[in-house]
């Protein structure tokens, strides 16, 4: 079974082609071509939906062709075609949507619509399950620019939403306070460097809605706002100070620019490790409320070290199990795409390409 399918959910084009096999061998991944949009988005601090959909447009065509040659497959030999069909940004969905049921009309062929929250979700099991009967028992964070939420899984394709965040999500918090901070787009990767070497406990910053299964970070990413000024206050009144001593004694620039560099530091490590906290807290008070021995995380912002350190460690101090996805199949791709289709197909799931695509797709 030869699975094609395409993610284009919001600013990564992706396709992939991933082969199952029956017997004991494990699904092989054929190719896996990510275009990221970052460089286009980057000045306007965020994706802007147009600018996204016109660039689907022009890498899609040229992933495909990438990614059969990558492959060595004529397009004629995949079994189905699937594409992201929600949630998330309605003009974007419709390219890789669009381009799947061309493609399984014109090779009669199956379509399967695809869930992104889904894909994220089994991504930790990409590679070392061969079927849908081995999704084993697990309470999944997942956790994305778009969403955070807690999902107990009891089977492929048994879902129970345990929390979800009633305002930003973890991803979006991240990119809104590294705006705020004047640090590059996606903020969540630039915030995690900036607080290698920070002082997490510097900043007493908020966890919010702690006896609660939900999650909320704007009230964390207010206190951040409302902190800054102080911050650049005291900061400023060190360069005067400093200023004043370099006159007396020469030279003080470095280390006029290391106190700067410290303060961001130590903001992003107090307020990333705000963020992990209650992500860690959460997750684990649900994988013990629902009996569960297993945890599972995805999602791009599951890409952060300090998080899977953390929430690792939290796992093995329970006595879970605890399995995330590589990095590269956090932020989104086309290969967890793929890989839910195939689960599913194993499932006799096929969709109707009259299906529309949904931004607002709910789990269950
Ligand atoms: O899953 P994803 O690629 O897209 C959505 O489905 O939303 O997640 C993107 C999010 C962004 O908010 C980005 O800042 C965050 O993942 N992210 C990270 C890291 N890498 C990406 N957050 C924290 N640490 C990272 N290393
Ligand atoms: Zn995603």
């Amino acid at each position: 079974m030869t699975i094609l399918a395409l993610e284009t959910s919001c600013d990564e084009t992706g396709v992939a082609i991933l082969r199952g096999r029956n017997g004991d061998s494990r699904s092989e991944l054929l190719a896996s071509e990510v275009a990221s949009q970052i460089a286009a988005h980057e000045k306007y601090g965020g994706i802007v939906p147009e600018i996204a959909s016109r660039n689907h447009l022009i890498y899609a065509p040229r992933l495909l062709d990438r990614a059969a040659s990558s492959a060595n497959i004529c397009l004629s030999e995949v079994d189905a075609f699937a594409a992201t069909s929600g949630p998330g940004l309605a003009s974007s969905l419709m390219i890789g949507a669009s381009i799947a049921k061309g493609l399984a009309i014109g090779f009669a062929k199956p379509y399967l619509a695809i869930n992104h929250l889904e894909g994220h979700m089994l991504s930790p099991f990409f590679g070392r399950v061969e079927n849908g009967n081995q999704i084993r028992q697990n309470v999944s964070l997942i956790v994305s620019g778009g969403h955070t939420m807690l999902i107990f899984v009891r089977d492929l394709g048994d879902y129970q939403v345990i929390g979800r965040t009633v305002d930003d999500a973890a991803g979006e918090a991240l990119d809104k306070v590294a705006k705020m901070l004047g640090l590059g787009y996606p903020g969540g990767p630039e915030i995690e460097k900036h607080a290698r070497g920070g002082d997490p406990t510097r900043f007493d910053l908020p966890r919010s809605m702690l006896d609660s299964e939900n999650f909320s970070f704007s009230g964390l990413k207010t206190a951040v706002r409302y902190l800054l000024p102080k911050i650049v206050i005291s900061s400023e009144a060190k360069r005067s100070r400093e200023t004043a001593m370099k006159n007396s004694v020469g030279n003080a620039t470095g280390s006029l620019d290391s106190a700067r560099d410290d303060v961001i530091s130590d903001l992003c490590a107090s307020f990333q490790e705000a963020v992990i906290d209650v992500l860690v807290r959460k997750t684990i008070a649900a994988a013990q409320k629902y009996r569960v021995s297993l945890v599972t995380v995805s999602g791009g912002v599951s890409c952060n070290q300090e998080l899977r350190k953390q929430l690792g460690e939290a796992c093995v101090r329970e006595g879970l199990e605890f399995k995330n996805a590589e990095p590269w199949l956090c932020t989104d791709n086309a290969a967890m795409i793929a890989f839910a289709a195939l689960l599913r197909s194993q499932m006799r799931f096929e969709s109707k390409v009259t299906e529309e695509i949904d931004p607002n797709l709910a789990l269950v």
